[in-house]
């Protein structure tokens, strides 16, 4: 199954730009300004070396941006992470000895750190994804969420600033600071429409409020000194290596464990689901070919109530455990969580236009692969999300 997993994760990452030569000119002028090395045995005909910082990459879609970017052979990753409860180094485990790879444990609220960091390894880029995420505990405890996603974007926009000043300027040109935020910002919607880039913040939770100030952090460092900047919003992402306090990894532990399935609600709630290496593809396209100062909104097409979204991974748990009864029975309506949203939807038409990105994942064949994961993963998928 694991293998099964691997190869599906490297053919769902194959990189098509469509546009090679421009791709490879762009590569060649990138790695001429920031002096970097060739690469002899590249197989996709990258001649040149970035280096990204990417903060939270031992956690569920860092670790898929770390494999997807090593694999690509012109990019060397330095890993940032706290390791807090939902960072995981087995997660990237097998990238471990890669000598294009660098982990170190730090906080992005460390100014200092990150500065020392990006100075140290000469890096061209940072995608920041390190964040406090799941909207439960934000409104439990929302000191953290502020801390960690709005003071620990500043740590991460200030570093960048200041070792982005002190380069030449044909290398400030270049360099660029990605930042992964969520649909969130933009609040709830009701039946019909979508958000688009340029859709009003209108944060309900805790978690959504901190991650809209760290986007108004970001552009303001854009438009107050012109850090080349790119604003990301993504909607609900699902794969391997997600926290099992995350809604698809609950739905499977309990299916499994015949115990009673939670939906807030009525379960009527829409979220736009995307696979985590879909949205992966999309940050790389994004910090390759986006325009600094620009938001992209990255939409997989996949909007999905809760209950359509359970019903789906027990029938699919059901099928991969060979059972006969159905653990949809095993659902049971919760008390709702307060200010939850009820419909999240993107638009996502200026990443396919300006940047040729599309989601390629089919929604039932991911989640299929994903079921599949966990059951090979029992042990992740039993960590107990309050220790
Ligand atoms: N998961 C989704 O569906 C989704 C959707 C849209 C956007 N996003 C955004 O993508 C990013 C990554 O989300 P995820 O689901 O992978 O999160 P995650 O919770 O799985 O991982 C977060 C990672 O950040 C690290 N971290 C936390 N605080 C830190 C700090 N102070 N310094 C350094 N590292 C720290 C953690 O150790 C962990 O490895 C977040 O910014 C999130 O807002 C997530």
């Amino acid at each position: 199954m694991v293998r099964r997993y691997s190869r599906i994760r490297r053919s769902l990452s194959i990189y098509t730009f469509g546009d090679s030569d421009h791709d490879g000119a762009d590569v060649r002028r990138r790695a001429i300004i920031f002096g970097c090395d060739s690469i002899p045995n590249s197989s996709v005909n990258r001649k040149f070396m970035h280096t990204v910082l990417v903060t939270g990459g031992a956690g569920f879609i860092g670790s898929h941006l770390v494999h997807q970017l090593i694999s690509r052979g012109d990019c060397r990753v330095v890993n940032l992470d706290k390791l807090t409860y939902a960072g995981n180094l087995e997660a990237v485990a097998d990238v471990a000895d890669d000598p294009n790879y660098t982990f170190v444990k730090a906080d992005v609220c460390d100014v200092d750190r990150v500065a020392d960091l990006l100075k140290r390894h000469h890096c061209s880029a940072v995608i920041h994804l390190a964040a406090e995420t799941h909207v439960d505990r934000s409104i439990a405890g929302p000191g953290e969420f502020v801390r960690t996603n709005a003071q620990g974007t500043f740590g991460v926009v200030e570093a960048a600033k200041q070792y982005w000043s002190s380069l030449p300027a044909e290398q400030r040109d270049d360099y660029r600071v990605v930042h992964v935020s969520t649909d969130e910002v933009y609040g709830s919607l009701g039946d019909d429409g979508a958000f688009d880039e340029s859709s009003p913040y209108r944060p309900n939770s805790p978690y959504s409020a901190s991650k809209a100030a760290s986007d108004h952090l970001v552009r303001a460092y854009h438009q107050t000194y012109g850090l080349p900047t790119i604003i990301t919003h993504c909607g609900n992402n699902y794969g391997a290596w997600q926290f099992p306090e995350k809604l698809i990894p609950v739905v499977i532990r309990q299916a499994v464990a015949c115990q009673p399935i939670p939906v807030y609600g009525d379960g009527t709630n829409v979220r736009d689901w995307i696979h985590v290496s879909d949205h992966c593809r999309a940050l790389e396209q994004i910090w390759r070919h986006g325009r600094p100062g620009e938001v992209y909104d990255v939409g997989g097409g996949g909007e999905r109530s809760n209950l359509d979204i359970v019903k789906t991974v027990c029938r699919s748990v059901d099928s991969l455990v060979g059972r006969s009864e159905t653990s949809v029975d095993q659902i049971q309506f919760v008390r709702d969580r307060p200010g939850h949203d009820f419909r999240y939807a993107i638009r996502g038409q200026k990443i396919r236009r300006e940047l040729g990105w599309e989601p390629e994942v089919k929604f039932q064949e991911g989640i299929r692969e994903t079921v599949a994961w966990y059951l090979d993963h029992l042990d992740f998928l039993q960590t107990n999300p309050l220790a």
